[in-house]
């Protein structure tokens, strides 16, 4: 894997363009193989997952256009297709490709989804209620195996725990289901919301998006059109976080500061002065005092766990103590470790970071472990004094489009060193 040398410390400011969001094209690269006329998807983030989900349907027979937009035809698939495995295990979202093609072809034998450092990630709930939708399904060696009759059902479904995957899978199936299918405590990202507007544009009948009650009523056929993806709102938010811990000022464009929420409340907390207009937002630090604030992860509109990494970072150099506690991922803390070696004083107890601030973080040789971890890390280094290694940093692709250039135009000095050559 690559490193970043990163040579610290810098105040970032500017203006960055935020790109589209990695969870909201992922669910609707994936339900566009419900639809079988050309669709055209805009404002799609270049990223490793984001390729690595074309190159699954690529293996389906869809067939993809990649140039300023994506476009996509599914109207023919592959029936013997034979997708690989270190490609379905790369990714968490393969999951959403389970609804699809049991839509498709009726019977599906696909390799379980692969782990992931954050948590075990189980896939309990979209197995039982895809279930309750009429699939069978059984888990056979490391194989989701599963069948429909002629098609899904119309059920009323209780989320007995709120599940961003889930709930998208159960949309999915629901689209063509016979009658109507009820979600309760359904989840409410805004990512779902953006796959709900995709689905209705291309002729879905879904209502309550962004709600916790989402009523889907079985239609015949998805027609093709063009969709924008919307921002990403958790890059905003790491952005934010840079400008934050590095008393800069940085302009996010492009953004929707609206899903935002309670980041930019907490922010506030923190005491940087937050402005935001209909598509943007700004920050500025400079001549501010930072100081901790606690926060508790938990489902949309609570505070996301993808952005705890980051704002646990800007704990460290807070004045004061806080406690972070995260709720959704139980293995969340891998950054934790690193951060102490750079100077952070930090410990966790069960799913608590306590943190005391310190003044300055200093370099050193530390490991990214997973996408938001990586994040927090690279901005670490930004900030620390000296020159930071990070190795591993292969996980920052998956989730941040051009990250090192777009915190160099910043004022970043962050240099890529390919195959470990350093
Ligand atoms: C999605 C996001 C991820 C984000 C997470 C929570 C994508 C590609 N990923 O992940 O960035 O951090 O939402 O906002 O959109 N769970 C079960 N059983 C299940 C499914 C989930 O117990 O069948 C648990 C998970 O282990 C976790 C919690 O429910 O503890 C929430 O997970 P979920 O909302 O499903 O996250 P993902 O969809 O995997």
């Amino acid at each position: 894997m690559d490193k970043f040398r990163i040579k610290g410390p810098v105040q970032l400011k500017g203006v960055v363009n935020i790109s589209g969001s990695k969870n909201a094209a992922l669910p609707i690269l994936f339900a566009s193989l419900l639809i079988d006329e050309l669709v055209e998807i805009k404002n799609i983030p270049k990223l490793k997952d984001i390729n690595i989900t074309i190159k699954l349907l690529l293996e389906l027979g869809v067939k993809i256009k990649n140039g300023k937009s994506l476009k996509i035809n599914a109207s023919h698939l592959y029936k013997n297709y034979n997708l690989p495995k270190n490609l379905i295990q790369s990714i968490r979202a393969s999951i959403w490709l389970v609804s699809p093609l049991l839509v498709r072809f009726k019977k599906i034998n696909l390799f379980l989804p692969g782990g992931c450092s954050i948590g075990k990630r189980p896939i309990d709930l979209h197995i039982k209620n895809l279930k309750k939708l009429g699939a069978n399904i059984n888990i056979k060696n490391n194989y989701i195996i599963a069948s429909i009759d002629k098609n899904f059902k119309g059920s009323h479904i209780i989320m007995e725990k709120n599940s961003v995957g889930a709930t998208i899978n159960i949309i999915l199936a629901a689209i063509y289901a016979y009658n109507i299918t009820t979600i309760d405590n359904a989840s409410k990202e805004p990512e779902i919301k953006d796959l709900i507007n995709f689905l209705n544009t291309m002729g879905a009948n879904i209502k309550g998006a962004g709600t916790n009650k989402i009523i889907i009523k079985g239609v015949l056929k998805l027609k093709g059109g063009i969709y924008t993806i919307m921002d990403d709102r958790i890059e905003t938010g790491t952005f934010l976080i840079a400008a934050a811990i590095s008393k800069g000022n940085i302009l996010c464009k492009n953004t929707n500061p609206k899903n935002l929420g309670i980041v930019l409340k907490k922010l506030k907390s923190a005491g940087a002065e937050i402005k935001t207009g209909k598509d943007w937002c700004s920050i500025n630090m400079t001549y501010r005092k930072l100081k901790a604030v606690n926060i508790i992860t938990g489902p949309y509109p609570n505070f996301p766990t993808d952005m705890q990494p980051q704002f646990t970072l800007l704990n460290c150099i807070a004045l004061g103590k806080s406690i972070v506690t995260e709720t959704v991922f139980e293995n969340r803390f891998l950054h934790i470790h690193e951060l102490i070696k750079m100077g952070a004083n930090i410990f966790k107890k069960n799913n608590k970071i306590f943190c005391k601030g310190v003044k300055s973080l200093y370099s050193a040789k530390i490991k990214a472990t997973d996408l938001r971890a990586s994040v927090s890390l690279v901005l670490a280094g930004c900030i620390a004094t000296g020159i930071t290694i990070i190795n591993n940093i292969n996980y920052i692709d998956r989730g941040y489009e051009d990250i090192e250039n777009k915190l160099i135009s910043l004022g970043a000095n962050i240099t890529r060193i390919k195959n470990n050559k350093i």
